[in-house]
């Protein structure tokens, strides 16, 4: 393994245009469940009642308890030091973009200025009649949530499942995807589209492309370089070489 992270860091330290891309992996060492995987929410909770549009319209309460109880988690909660590692990565490559899945803004928290939050942010909340779109970082917002301008039903402003990613975001991600000399993908299961086959646009591109996760993903096998590990033990000892 030491013999591949040197190479992915010489690979790294030559890299003009640099983009990364995360997953719940990223969060977990901070101790935010992941989706999938060992100790997964979606191992005894259904995604399709609480993280799809047609589960919201159905039992908004259900769907506000689920994010209620994750924003609480998610409040008492630091970045880790792959956070950590991907903000110092930032600072050292002037072409860079971060592109995650995740909608716990600890990325964000860690330092990161250039990311792209393509399913949303948990902090965020969107109302369902008039689109007054807003941040509220209270941890709790209650069952059912209004809005304050027009009395509507507020709803979390995260991308859920039957919903298209913003396409301003999509093309910037696409946009810098195609042109970039190295991708890191990091701590996804790569199973939720678009966002697994981003890797796949880089590689098309020319790009290294690299995986770090505790386990293979569909993915792996097309990946220059795949490293089977903690995203906060890896990316610290990659990132502090270049
Ligand atoms: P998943 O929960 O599907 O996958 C997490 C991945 O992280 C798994 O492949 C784990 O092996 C890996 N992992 C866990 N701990 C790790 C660690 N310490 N270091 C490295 N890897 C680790 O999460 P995502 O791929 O992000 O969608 O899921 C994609 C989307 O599905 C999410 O954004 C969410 C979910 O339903 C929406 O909310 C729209
Ligand atoms: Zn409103």
């Amino acid at each position: 393994m030491r013999k591949q992270i040197d190479e992915i860091a010489k690979k790294l330290q030559d890299a003009k245009k640099v983009a990364v891309l995360t997953g719940a992996g990223v969060s977990a060492e901070s101790g935010v469940p992941t989706f999938r995987g060992q100790g997964g929410l979606w191992r005894n909770k259904d995604p399709m009642k609480l993280a799809s549009i047609e589960g919201f319209l159905q039992n908004p309460k259900e769907v506000w308890e689920f994010y209620n109880w994750r924003r609480e988690l998610i409040s008492k909660v630091n970045f880790n030091p792959a956070h950590k590692a991907i903000a110092e990565l930032e600072q050292k490559k002037d072409d860079f973009l971060l592109i995650t899945q995740n909608v716990d803004g600890l990325h964000k928290l860690a330092g990161s200025k250039k990311v792209i939050e393509i399913h949303g942010s948990i902090w965020k909340v969107r109302c369902t009649e008039c689109n007054n779109e807003f941040f509220d970082k209270r941890p709790n917002l209650g069952i059912l949530p209004k809005c304050e301008k027009c009395g509507g039903l507020l709803r979390p402003g995260v991308v859920f499942f039957g919903e298209s990613l913003d396409p301003v975001l999509l093309d910037k991600t696409i946009e810098f995807l195609k042109s970039c000399d190295f991708m890191m993908v990091v701590g996804t299961s790569s199973v939720v589209q678009p966002a697994a086959s981003f890797s796949m646009v880089a590689k098309e591109a020319g790009a290294t492309v690299v995986e770090i996760n505790l386990e293979k993903t569909p993915y792996t096998s097309y990946m220059d370089y795949s490293i089977q590990g903690k995203a906060g033990e890896i990316l610290p000892l990659i990132v502090e070489r270049i």
